[in-house]
């Protein structure tokens, strides 16, 4: 077992093997120490089993951090079509299933797969079930307790993610050696999660699970419009997923049941045409049948088009285009796809990932206070960051 390496990577995960590989390939001695029994665990459960490992139209835009600017420089020089040329390299299937978000066909295993099989080329040492229990500077390197013992090394990677999903092995690992070597760690939220609503809505809202709908969110200036969905918790979907990382507790979301369509004067038109029609079935052409049914039922006054008054359809109006809806909570970690805030990026170098004034240790993808839209963005921070990091080992 080598435990002199050049570089010591905590976590394996997207960030920790990409950056691995990559310095394992530069002719780095390399090892990868990870407390899972697995490597990779989110990998395996992204994008629904199928891994949205990455998004061709990446910006900078697509990213939350108190300092936006930081990851511009990654993310150009590692871009979404080198990622994809490494998976095609590897015959992986893979396929577009909204603009630019690219999934693997059949499963995520494939580009875990590829990432290990990439590290052992490269001759990168992963060991797994392995606890680090202190990290110091030592001399012009650093040293780590861990349960294989005493590892002295050049440089030491921290790539332990964020904190969504404690079962896969999330912890607050990289943060606490951040404030360890006085850096700041910014507020940390979980993200792309689900809301939870209060037991006035949480009834009506249980009776549509699994009803779904394009619809337009908004709040804190953040705005969306993709499918939500209705389940027995509360409202989960991209829509909801995406507005997340803008909600905070107490927020309204604005919620568009009919992006694009102005309900007040469709509904105005439609009873000078058709003044015989049913309210419900007006909805009902226009909304999945069974939420069409429940908005009848939750606000009353079906009837025909023409016993609408002028108001009764603007209070429609109201309900459609602005469903004002309070949120109790999100699902919080346990369910949310990534962790908002983190290692706050103002004493990182955005070139080569290391900590001003201690070059010997690094911080890369989720820990960093650099977040991610849904839709392969994250995935993308993790290669780029990793990969950045890895080049100026
Ligand atoms: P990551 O979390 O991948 O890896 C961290 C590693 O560090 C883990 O292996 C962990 O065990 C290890 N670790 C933690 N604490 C440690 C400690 N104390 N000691 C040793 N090791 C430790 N993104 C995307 O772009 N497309 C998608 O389809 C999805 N889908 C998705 C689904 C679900 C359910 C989740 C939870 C997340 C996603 N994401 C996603 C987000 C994406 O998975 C995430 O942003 C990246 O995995 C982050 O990569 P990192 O390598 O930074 O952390």
């Amino acid at each position: 077992m080598n435990l002199k390496p050049d570089v010591v990577v905590i976590g394996a995960g997207a960030a920790g093997l990409m950056c691995a590989l990559t310095a394992g390939y530069a002719g780095r001695r390399v090892l990868v120490l990870d407390h899972a029994n697995k490597a990779g665990k989110k990998i395996l459960m992204s994008g629904g089993g199928r891994c949205n490992f990455t998004n061709l139209a990446t910006q900078p835009a697509n990213f939350f951090s108190a300092n936006p600017h930081f990851c511009i420089s990654a993310l150009k020089r590692y871009r979404p079509e080198h990622f994809l040329e490494l998976v095609e390299r590897h015959a992986i299937e893979h396929v577009e299933k909204a603009p630019g978000q690219l999934f693997c066909v059949d499963s995520s295993r494939p580009i875990l797969d590829m990432l290990l099989t990439e590290c052992d080329w490269a001759g990168v040492g992963i060991h797994l079930k392995t606890e680090v229990t202190r990290v110091e500077r030592c001399g012009e390197g650093m040293r780590l307790e861990s349960s294989l013992g005493r590892i002295d090394s050049g440089a030491v990677v921290i790539a332990t993610g964020g904190l969504s999903i404690p079962t896969l092995g999330a912890t607050g690992f990289g943060y606490d050696i951040a404030r360890q070597f006085g850096l700041a760690v910014t507020e940390t939220r979980a993200a792309l999660v689900p809301f939870t609503l209060t037991s006035q809505f949480k009834e009506r809202v249980a009776a549509l699970a699994g009803v779904a709908c394009e619809v337009e969110v908004s709040c804190r200036g953040g705005r969306y419009r993709e499918p939500m969905l209705f389940t027995h918790r509360g409202l989960s979907g991209p829509a909801m997923l995406q507005i997340s990382s803008y909600w905070r507790p107490g927020d309204e979301l604005v919620i568009d049941l009919l992006p694009g369509i102005d309900a007040f004067e469709a509904l105005t038109e439609a009873r000078r045409h058709t003044p015989k029609r049913r309210l419900s079935s007006w909805l009902g052409e226009r909304l999945p049948k069974r939420l069409a049914q429940a908005l009848v039922e939750w606000h009353g006054g079906d009837g025909t088009l023409a016993e609408q008054s002028n108001a009764e359809l603007q209070a429609w109006r109201e309900r459609l285009n602005a469903w004002r809806l309070k949120p109790a909570a999100t699902e919080g970690w346990r369910t949310a796809e990534v962790t908002l805030g983190g290692v706050d990026t103002e004493a990182i170098s955005s070139k080569t990932f290391e900590v001003a004034g201690l070059a010997q240790l690094r911080f890369i993808g989720e820990v960093l206070d650099v977040t991610g839209e849904l839709g392969g963005y994250n995935f993308q921070w993790a290669w780029a960051s990793g990969v950045a990091c890895g080049l100026a080992l």
